[in-house]
């Protein structure tokens, strides 16, 4: 975009900030120009108040040198965009360069590794210091799994916070063995390692917190999501995201969890088999902003970090800080809810979370694991 309409549209967004709440005044902006959304975050540096003015400007940031670093590659076969996600081979690796070479991407440090991963290094910037989640970021253009890759980094000793990143998988993984197809252009999949000391009856909050961290992201965009407990993201009543924790033991000692995050993001609903319309969405059939997975991804990290923190921290045994907020986001609140898990299936009215992120059935009973199906008798 040239420097003129740059400069139009950022007048006419400041003006519409001024009338209406950011958020609104963003997606406003968004809407009318067409902007590519790493603008958002360059327009909400001081008014959106989600992130703050350092969140903004680092996710920002972060989004920019992840752009960036897709577009050093090829073109990409699938998204459509002018220049595509990286090569996962040296020899695939378009103008990237040679294993070993370093580079600077909007200002961040990165190294192209053996395997054609590019390891970025926010954590590196003066900003970026004391942040964990993101701290490190390895981007490939495609993998067979994010959590196997990250699992590699677990044995090696890697460090806590770091993210990988795939714009492709060719088996990804889901829960309950299940495939979580992952084609470029269409989701965001991403892995985090974090060696957490929440005590091991409160892991589930982990979890949680990554589902709120993306609520919280989203919410940047105008998408309001809710958390369908364990482990789901939902818009409208349809599955938009999943996580996949795994928990690595070393002896009796919880030495790391992979975290694994695949997103729905941009969708074409009328292609989609009916039986995926009517279960799943994705972030572009709850927006109507344009959604860029690279600053959904920043934001995330960002909000991730903050929460990861909060859970760390915490001193006291009880809910965490969190809890209210991943509550009051919490689908099934009030209804009769079916879990299935490996003891059986139990039925019961669900009443919230436990102190440590169990699910409360009829305000007492505590279901610790197990997935959500519909009730027999549907909905009360
Ligand atoms: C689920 O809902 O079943 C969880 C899906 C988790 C998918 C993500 S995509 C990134 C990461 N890598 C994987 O192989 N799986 C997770």
């Amino acid at each position: 975009m040239g420097l003129l309409a740059g400069w139009v549209v950022l007048r006419l967004a400041l003006q519409a900030m001024k009338k209406l709440r950011p958020i609104v005044a963003t997606v406003v902006a968004v809407n009318l120009f067409n902007l590519g959304a790493d603008w958002v975050l360059v327009f909400g540096a001081g008014p959106i108040p989600q992130l703050g003015p350092l969140g903004s400007a680092w996710a920002s940031t972060i989004a920019r040198t992840l752009s960036g670093t897709w577009r050093l590659r090829g073109p990409s076969s699938r998204t459509g965009r002018p220049s595509g996600r990286g090569g996962e081979t040296a020899s695939s690796a378009g103008t990237l360069g040679e294993p070993g070479e370093r580079l600077k991407i909007a200002g961040i440090e990165a190294v192209i590794e053996e395997d054609g991963g590019l390891h970025l290094y926010p954590g590196r910037t003066e900003w970026g210091a004391g942040l964990v989640v993101g701290s490190e970021i390895l981007c490939y253009r495609r993998l067979p799994s994010t959590n196997d890759r990250t699992r590699l980094i677990v044995d090696s000793n890697g460090p806590s916070g770091m993210v990988v990143l795939a714009e492709e998988q060719s088996g990804g993984r889901g829960r309950h063995g299940r495939v979580w197809h992952s084609p470029a252009g269409l989701g965001l999949y991403f892995s985090v390692l974090l060696r957490p000391s929440v005590s091991s009856d409160h892991l589930g909050w982990v979890t949680l917190s990554a589902a709120l961290a993306l609520a919280r992201a989203a919410r940047l965009l105008g998408a309001s999501l809710g958390i369908k407990w364990p482990n789901d993201v939902e818009c409208d009543g349809k599955k938009l995201a999943g996580l996949l924790a795994e928990a690595i033991y070393e002896a009796d000692r919880l030495k790391a969890i992979v975290l694994g995050v695949g997103v729905n993001i941009d969708w074409e609903p009328d292609r989609l088999p009916e039986e995926v319309r009517e279960r799943a969405t994705a972030l572009s059939c709850c927006t109507p902003a344009t959604v860029d997975p690279d600053v959904l991804m920043a934001s995330w990290l960002w909000e991730a970090d903050t929460l990861f923190r909060e859970l760390d921290e915490q001193e006291v045994e009880g809910a965490p800080p969190l809890a209210s907020e991943v509550m009051a986001r919490m689908t099934h609140i009030g209804e009769l809810v079916r879990i299935k898990s490996s003891d059986g299936i139990v039925e019961g009215i669900c009443t919230g979370l436990s102190a440590e992120g169990f699910l409360e059935l009829d305000g007492g009973r505590m279901v610790t694991s197990g997935e959500l199906v519909p009730p027999a008798g549907g909905k009360k």
